[in-house]
């Protein structure tokens, strides 16, 4: 039986981009070995930014962060923090290449952060945070996050949900 859980979608409807570490900083503390954040939007929705944000609040120096649009995956190691796997998968032919780029070992022993999940199809494991990055109507320089946890991440959802709500974005 596929038993897939998810609970209400969480929704800010206005992120201004120089925010973006503060919820970054607020997701940090959730976050633990063999999680995956899947950040869905469209081109230029911020989600290579985003992980640029995750990382430095992270301690990793932000302009080493570059997205990997080509290599399909790069690897960081904060101090502080489990190993993070940030995948970009909008050059994925197929599902299963991504197993020849470690997808396996990411979920073992690291904090995966994926764009472009949607290219996984049936291999984005069940586990995961799905976060929406849209743009807004009215800001340019604001997006509108969603986020919307999945099985395991149910147990962290209410606290999560408390931390985000409490900042004051
Ligand atoms: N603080 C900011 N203010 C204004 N624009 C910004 C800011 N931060 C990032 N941007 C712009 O947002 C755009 C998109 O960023 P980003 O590369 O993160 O999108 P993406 O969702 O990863 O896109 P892709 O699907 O191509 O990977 C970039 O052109 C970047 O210059
Ligand atoms: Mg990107």
């Amino acid at each position: 039986m596929n038993t897939s859980l998810f609970l209400t979608p969480f929704t800010i409807n206005t992120v201004h981009l120089e925010d973006l570490g503060k919820i970054c900083s607020a997701l940090i503390p959730f976050l633990k070995k063999q999680d995956v954040i899947a950040l869905y939007g469209t081109l230029g929705a911020v989600k290579t930014t985003f992980t640029q944000y995750l990382l430095q609040q992270m301690g990793v120096d932000k302009t080493t962060v570059t997205s990997p649009t080509f290599t399909l995956v790069q690897i960081y190691t904060p101090e502080k923090n489990p190993p993070l796997w940030h995948f970009d998968l909008y050059r994925l032919t197929h599902p299963e290449e991504i197993y020849e780029i470690g997808l396996e070992e990411a979920l073992s022993t690291a904090i995966s952060v994926i764009e472009w999940p949607e290219k996984l199809g049936p291999y984005l494991p069940q586990n995961h945070l799905a976060i929406y990055l849209d743009f807004n109507s009215t800001e340019p320089n604001a997006r509108t996050l969603t986020f919307i946890p999945q099985n395991a991440w149910i147990e962290r959802y209410n606290e999560l949900i408390n931390s985000l709500s409490s900042l004051n974005t």
